[in-house]
């Protein structure tokens, strides 16, 4: 084998007649300028060479190709463009074989589909998830997916973006086979025998009659999932173009949309959201700490929080040992965590053999000494400063002196926790979103005294659990609750000011968070915030302005959805106006003498995004918060700022 040179990026090698040509573009071979025209100089060279063949394309390291490189996006385009790449591949008189050694995603799945044959190692992925940044697959990929799969997979892959494992793209036609030896010599004899002329499908795809059902079932729940973002109904759109049009028209039509999308507000965000979420658990300083081995994790408190944080850990692949007060509430916590992996087999999210093997990991015990066995223990009682602390000083004198202590708290103040031990540089704070087992947030509480190797261990534990951890320092609520409580006061005085409820939550809904804030303090209940506005009575500020209406409503015994009464009124289940609610807040602001006005939704959304932003600059000042984009990721994960908006940091700096 002699070693060819096309591009930075580029290499070749002739293995028995076969170019064998290499994209090597760390990290995720992403297909930048250099890449592309290496491309077309091996393409090139290929042609021309008695010698050759055919060719083989795959990845260095781990990915075949991780798509075209987002970070050129927002730039000028350079030539060569990725199609008219993709397009010399397809024509080429010699067969090309794509060898799929690792992720082929979005541009990069789409060079694979325009080789003649795709071969892929079992544990390549395959997908076009650029719906995920706003915009459709630009190079091909709309067209020629459904050509291999049909129309109703091809909608389900493109409009959700998803993701398929090398088994399931088998089954889809995406994949010619799934190599069991070595990929490159597979591929090799592959491309020997491989006629590329007789491999291009250019015509319509013919639709049978009977799939008709299937096709508009993929768009209907596409565009429910969809969440107000253009980018996957413009997917469906496009892929459906197939059944109509030649190849080359949709490509054009493709290609434009692409190019329309691409330079959306919305792109933008979501590309903001894709770096921001890379950016995220990375903290100065630790990046030569090496986190500690975990494997046992003891959760002390198996209610609907700590069972949640178990099935998290049993699906990260932990041995997990809760504890409980008593054999009896052991036994009713063990029934809760399977309870919840039942769930997940009923809904296609686990098999059998899974729920199997995590229930041959878990211990629910009412032996707290057990919890010697465990490397770090996560505390999920009661939110009361006393219990934390006075579990944390008995769990002290239990677990191994090496063992890593974590409280689940979302108000306390993880500090004084920690000083209940004789360890407190071993504690961190684990704040888990509700359910625990879904959510993807995860605030990792740096405390005063934690040693960096054990908030090193607490984000790689996070992202081994499948979380996006932000790391907060300490404050009342970390980041996440401190801002919404910013959030949930400025609500509060548009009410007193003149907007009414649900005008306010129409205005968020609008803007596509999927429910407004008083729907959401309906849901989740007013009684724990009024209980924590009357612990804070005392120490309140005179001065500071202060809304009765919650505190009415609760006395009222109005404590949201669960009373049937909150800030809505739920006949039948379905969110209502109360003329109760109306006359409590008519009387608040009669009390002030506040003449109500009118607000536009343009005005209340305003309003509330610099309630934020004011709340997350301070943040950041104080050095709360690292960087405005882990701000953004914490509402967009568990608050439910819209993500096509980018964060209310960066919706801020666009307006
Ligand atoms: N372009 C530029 N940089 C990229 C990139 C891309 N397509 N994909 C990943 N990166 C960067 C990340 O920003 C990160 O950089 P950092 O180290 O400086 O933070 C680095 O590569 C590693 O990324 P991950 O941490 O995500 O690495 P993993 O190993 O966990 O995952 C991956 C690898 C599965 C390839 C994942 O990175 C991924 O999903 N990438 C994006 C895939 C994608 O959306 N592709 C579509 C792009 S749009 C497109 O192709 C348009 C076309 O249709 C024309």
């Amino acid at each position: 084998m002699s070693a060819l040179r096309f591009s930075d990026t580029i290499s070749a090698a002739l293995a028995d007649g076969i170019l064998v040509v290499t994209i090597d573009n760390a990290p995720v071979n992403a297909i930048s300028a250099d890449v592309r025209s290496g491309l077309m100089a091996a393409l090139e060279h290929a042609e021309k060479e008695g010698a050759v063949a055919g060719i083989v394309l795959t990845g260095a390291g781990n990915n075949f190709i991780g798509g075209a490189d987002i970070k050129e996006f927002g730039k000028p385009l350079v030539p060569p463009h990725l199609p008219d790449v993709i397009s010399r591949i397809e024509s080429s008189p010699k067969p090309v074989v794509a060898a799929i050694n690792g992720a082929a995603l979005g541009g990069g799945l789409e060079v694979a589909l325009a080789c003649h044959r795709r071969l892929a190692a079992p544990t390549a992925k395959l997908g076009l998830p650029e719906v995920k940044l706003g915009i459709v697959p630009g190079a091909g990929g709309t067209q020629r997916l459904p050509r291999l799969t049909g129309i109703a997979a091809a909608i389900d892959m493109i409009a959700n973006g998803r993701i398929v494992s090398a088994a399931e793209a088998l089954k889809l036609g995406i994949v010619d086979g799934v190599t069991k030896g070595e990929l490159i010599a597979e591929a090799i004899a592959d491309a020997k025998m491989t006629n590329a002329v007789s491999l291009r499908r250019t015509g319509s795809l013919t639709v049978p009659p009977e799939a008709t059902d299937a096709i508009d079932k993929a768009a209907s729940d596409a565009s429910r999932k969809a969440r107000g973002q253009r980018a996957p109904s413009e997917a469906v759109r496009l892929v459906r173009l197939a059944a109509t049009v030649s190849l080359s028209e949709g490509l054009a039509e493709e290609r434009r949309t692409f190019i329309a999308l691409r330079d959306s507000e919305e792109a933008a965000a979501l590309r903001h959201v894709f770096f921001a979420e890379r950016a995220a658990g990375k903290v100065e300083g630790l990046e030569t700490v090496a986190p500690r081995k975990i494997e046992t994790i003891g959760i002390v408190g198996t209610g609907l929080m700590g069972s949640g944080i178990a099935v998290s850990a049993l699906n990260g692949g932990y041995r997990v040992i809760g504890v409980e007060q008593s054999a009896e509430v052991a036994e009713k916590g063990r029934e809760r965590i399977t309870a919840l992996l039942d769930k997940a087999v009923q809904s296609g999210r686990l098999d059998a053999a899974g729920r199997e093997d995590r229930l041959g990991r878990l211990t629910v015990t009412a032996d707290m000494q057990q919890l010697v066995q465990a490397d770090l223990i996560i505390e999920a009682v009661f939110d009361d400063l006393t219990v934390k602390t006075e579990l944390f000083q008995c769990l002290d004198s239990i677990v191994r002196a090496e063992a890593i202590l974590a409280t689940n708290t979302s108000y306390l103040d993880p500090d004084v926790v920690a000083a209940a031990t004789q360890r407190p540089e071993r504690v961190v704070g684990l704040h888990f979103f509700s359910p625990a087992n879904i959510m993807r947030l995860l605030e990792v509480v740096n405390c005063k005294q934690t040693a960096p190797d054990v908030l090193a261990t607490a984000i790689a534990l996070a992202k081994r659990l499948g979380k996006l951890p932000i790391v907060s320092g300490v404050t009342e609520g970390f980041i996440g609750n401190r801002i919404f409580s910013a959030y949930r006061r400025e609500a509060e005085y548009m009410v007193e000011d003149g907007a009414s409820p649900q005008e306010i939550d129409a205005a968020l809904e609008a803007y596509g968070f999927p429910m407004g804030p008083f729907a959401v303090f309906d849901m989740a209940g007013l009684e724990i915030a009024w209980a924590r506005r009357k612990r804070q009575a005392a120490t309140r500020d005179p001065a500071e302005r202060y809304v009765v209406i919650a505190d009415r409503l609760c006395e009222a015994g109005r404590f949201g959805q669960k009373t049937g009464r909150g800030w809505y009124a739920y006949p039948d289940g379905k969110r209502t106006d109360d003329p109760e609610v109306t006359a409590m807040i008519e009387a608040a602001r009669a009390e002030k003498a506040i003449v109500p006005k009118s607000f536009t939704p343009e005005e209340i959304v305003s309003r509330l995004l610099k309630a934020m932003v004011d709340e997350g600059e301070a943040l950041l000042s104080e050095g709360i918060a690292a960087r405005a984009s882990d701000i953004d990721l914490v509402m967009i994960n568990g608050y439910g700022f819209p993500a096509s908006k980018g964060g209310p940091m960066f919706a801020a700096g666009r307006r």
